[in-house]
């Protein structure tokens, strides 16, 4: 089987009723990406902070995957799939994806502040402050903020170098390093976007083009994709 890598972002989760962030009514359009998501906000104001993700969190549960996630299992059959998300939703993998790599954490997860191998499943709970690890120390969500290392980005940028086929969905391209995995698939690998809007396109790649909302553009792709590419 053919390896099919997928760099997914926020645009796939929107027809579930997520926003994304750069958008009209987008959610840094609403909040201050500095004061909720940076080590300095979280400095200068944890409350405002863990509102912001607690309100994240609780949304997600009514949230249910769309047909883009669930085109993504379907690939499964015909492909070893492979989903690297900078979304922080579980929608991957509860329409049933079997490897999905989060670059930049998970919403349903929370972190120890004083030792960062504490991470305790929370699955739609707040937390709030005086919320602890077992060592006592305040708990923080389990989310890559700017201005932080973003650990899971060798093993993607391997995972990107091993593709034969390279997706990308429903992402500005806008954050790195996630927007820079793209450099690390071979050249001569044919790339599939699926975005309604214009994105960033790298340069000087076989490419090919889906401008349409991820549901319906997933629809399409795996046609495409099964059809010619297994
Ligand atoms: P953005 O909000 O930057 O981009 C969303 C992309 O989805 C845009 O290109 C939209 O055109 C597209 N889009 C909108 N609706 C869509 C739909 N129905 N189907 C398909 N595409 C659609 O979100 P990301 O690129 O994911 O990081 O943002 C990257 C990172 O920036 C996020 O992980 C987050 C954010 O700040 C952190 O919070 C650390």
């Amino acid at each position: 089987m053919k390896k099919l890598v997928v760099l997914t972002g926020a645009g796939i989760s929107a027809e579930s009723g997520l926003k994304t962030f750069r958008d009209m009514g987008g959610l840094w359009e609403e909040y201050d990406v500095s004061e909720v998501a940076s080590p300095e906000g979280w400095e200068a104001n944890m409350e405002l902070v863990l509102r912001f993700y607690n309100d994240r969190r609780r949304q997600l549960l009514t949230a249910k995957p769309n047909d883009a996630h669930i085109a993504l299992v379907a690939l499964e059959k015909y492909f070893k799939v492979q989903i690297i998300t900078q979304n922080v939703d579980d929608l991957h993998e509860r329409a049933g994806s079997k490897n999905v790599l989060h670059l930049h954490g998970e919403l349903n997860k929370a972190q120890s502040t004083g030792d960062p191998e504490l991470i305790y499943n929370i699955k739609g709970k707040d937390i709030k402050k005086g919320d602890c690890c077992e060592k006592g120390h305040q708990l923080r969500p389990y989310i890559v903020w700017f201005g932080e290392p973003v650990p899971a980005i060798e093993e993607a940028s391997e995972i990107c170098r091993s593709a034969d086929i390279f997706l990308v969905v429903g992402t500005s391209l806008n954050v790195y390093p996630a927007a820079g995995l793209v450099n690390y698939v071979p050249s001569g690998v044919p790339l599939f976007l699926v975005d309604p809007q214009a994105v960033k396109i790298p340069q000087g790649r076989k490419l090919t083009l889906i401008r349409e909302k991820a549901g319906s553009g997933m629809q399409k792709l795996n046609k495409i994709l099964i059809e010619n590419y297994r």
